[in-house]
């Protein structure tokens, strides 16, 4: 329970800080959306979080480029059955590929750019994230071995999230480029990215808001 939620929320708001400070276009988006809902003199509270739509839109992005589980949990069949129309025979270890299904080119386009806007639907509604029978994504898997954690875990990263791009204005360290700041992973049972995130923070609301 411990491992399988503190790395999963972790990994995804290492991985959504690197892309948010890689593309500085979309840290001034979000800030505006924070802004406007949350204004300058309040912290963000648990309330807001379902009208950043925007904000959701990054945590769905970052769930399809860098999936904190990539392969899920392994499982097996306790019966011979036909999906799909592949024989899947009894006692076979499955694997799925969640980082694959996230750049599949039949379903998404420029599978490698990091594009928050291409999960606003066209009618504005709320975007969601933990959707267990949405198969485009499957940051939680679904079905019966679904993580219940999935409400949680999204909570988490939202606040975690919402709170650092709304009291500070983020930048790479001196003497790199935000284009250059490292995207690469590392496989595991987690995909943590391989050189730990460096950013420099700095307030960017009133000082009695931070006590
Ligand atoms: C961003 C956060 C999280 C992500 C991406 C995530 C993802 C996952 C994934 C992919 C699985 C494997 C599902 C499968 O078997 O196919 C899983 C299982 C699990 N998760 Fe999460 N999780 C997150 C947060 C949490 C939280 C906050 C908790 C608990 C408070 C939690 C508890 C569990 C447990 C207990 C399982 C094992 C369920 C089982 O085997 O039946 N997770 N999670």
């Amino acid at each position: 329970m411990i491992a399988a939620a503190t790395d999963t929320s972790a990994v995804t708001n290492e991985w959504a800080m690197a892309e948010v400070i890689k593309h500085p276009h979309v840290l001034k988006k979000i800030q505006e959306e924070l802004d406007t809902v949350v204004g300058s003199n309040r912290m963000v509270v648990e309330s807001d979080l379902t009208h950043l739509n925007y904000l959701r839109c990054i945590v769905r992005e970052i769930f399809r480029m860098h999936p904190a589980g990539p392969f899920l949990i392994p499982h097996e069949s306790i019966e011979a059955t036909t999906i799909n129309g592949y024989y899947i025979p009894k006692k076979t270890r499955v694997f799925i590929n969640t980082y694959a299904l996230g750049r599949n080119t039949k379903i998404w386009d420029n599978v490698g750019e990091f594009r928050p806007e291409r999960h606003l639907s066209a009618d504005g509604s709320r975007v969601e994230i933990s959707h267990g029978a949405d198969f485009k994504i499957l940051p939680f898997s679904a079905g019966k071995r679904k993580c219940p954690g999935a409400p949680l875990g999204v909570t988490l990263v939202l606040m975690a999230l919402a709170r650092l791009f709304h009291c500070f204005d983020w930048s790479p360290p001196v003497g790199l480029k935000a284009e250059d700041i490292d995207t690469s992973e590392v496989y595991g049972m987690t995909m943590p990215k391989a050189k730990p995130l460096i950013a420099v923070a700095k307030p960017r609301l009133a000082a009695r808001l931070y006590q």
